[in-house]
This record gives C-alpha cells, structure tokens and sequence, in this order.
C-alpha cells in the first residue's frame, strides 16, 4: 500500500496538473503515440479526430490520484471504463506505457517542481491505480468467455 507521505506528495500536486490540464494531455498523448504507433491504432482516430479519449484518460488518471485514498469511490467508473477497455482489448502490458508517458508529461509540467519524490510518488500512485483497472478488466475478460 501507499505510504501516507506518498498520498500526500501525489495529492498536493494533483491541482496544479490539473490547472495545466491541456498541456499534460497533450504532451501526453503526443509523446505516446509517436513513441507506440502500435497503441494508435487501438484508439478510434476517426471518430475522436481531437484525441478526447486519450485526453479524458489522463484526465481521469488525475482525478483518480486526487481519490487515491479513496479509491473504491471510483469503482463504478472504473467498471464502465473497463467495459470500453476490454472492447478496444486493453491487456495488463499496456499500462507500463500509460504511466511512462504520463510520468513524463507530468515531469514536464512541473518542471522543477518534479523532484525525484514528486516523480516517486507519482510512480507507485499510477501502479496501484493500473492494478485496480487490471483487476477490473480481468473480471470482464472471465465473464466475457
Ligand atoms: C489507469 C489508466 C487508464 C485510465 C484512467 C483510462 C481511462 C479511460 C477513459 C476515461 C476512457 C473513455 C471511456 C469512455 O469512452 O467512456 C478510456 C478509453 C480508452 N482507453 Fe483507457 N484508461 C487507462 C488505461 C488505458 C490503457 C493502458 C490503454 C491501452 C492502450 C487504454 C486504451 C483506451 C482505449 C483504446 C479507449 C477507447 C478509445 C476509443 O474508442 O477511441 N487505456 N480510457
């Protein structure tokens, strides 16, 4: 589990991420598509030519670390995010590059504000978050055999 020092770290930089909201989403997303084409194509570029739904997913990882202390909260989300994932055919691999994108993202808003327990935080934060989803979808997948 997390540490009370690490919820803490995460939580009070949660609001000023959120107030460079576009500039986190973008980098974001434009650094992970360049770096993994791959994961491009499992998004509906057609339909969501402004990339809103890799935005709404790094704005949700957000709101989630903002909840990190009350993370059953978010489960309903999750469960309907879940569903959306399994379709698309999210697996367990594909969240390493989620979080090593949005850390960076997050690593160039903050600028000298990311300091290595800032970057630390954030780390352990996202992989609880993941293993929730993880663990989520793994149901859907079992109930979907
Ligand atoms: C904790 C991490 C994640 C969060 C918080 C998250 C959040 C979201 C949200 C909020 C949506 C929109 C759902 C809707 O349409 O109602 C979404 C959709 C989606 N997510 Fe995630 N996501 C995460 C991880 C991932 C991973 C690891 C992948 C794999 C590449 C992924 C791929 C997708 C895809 C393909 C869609 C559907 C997009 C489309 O139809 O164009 N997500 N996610």
């Amino acid at each position: 589990m997390l540490s009370q020092k690490t919820i803490e770290v995460v939580k009070s930089t949660v609001p000023v991420l959120k107030e460079h909201g576009v500039e986190i989403t973008t980098t974001f997303y434009n650094n992970m598509f360049a770096k993994h084409p791959e994961i491009k194509n499992m998004f509906d570029m057609g339909k969501q030519t402004s990339g809103q739904q890799p935005k709404a997913l790094a704005m949700m990882v957000l709101t989630a670390a903002q909840n990190i202390d009350n993370l059953e909260s978010l489960l309903p989300a999750v469960k309907k995010v879940g569903a959306v994932h399994v379709a698309a055919k999210v697996k367990p691999e594909h969240y390493p590059i989620i979080g090593e994108n949005l850390l960076g993202a997050i690593k160039q808003v903050l600028g000298d504000g990311a300091t290595d327990e800032v970057l630390k935080a954030w780390e352990e934060a996202f992989g609880v978050i993941a293993n929730i989803f993880i663990d989520v979808e793994k149901d859907i997948y079992a109930q979907n055999k």
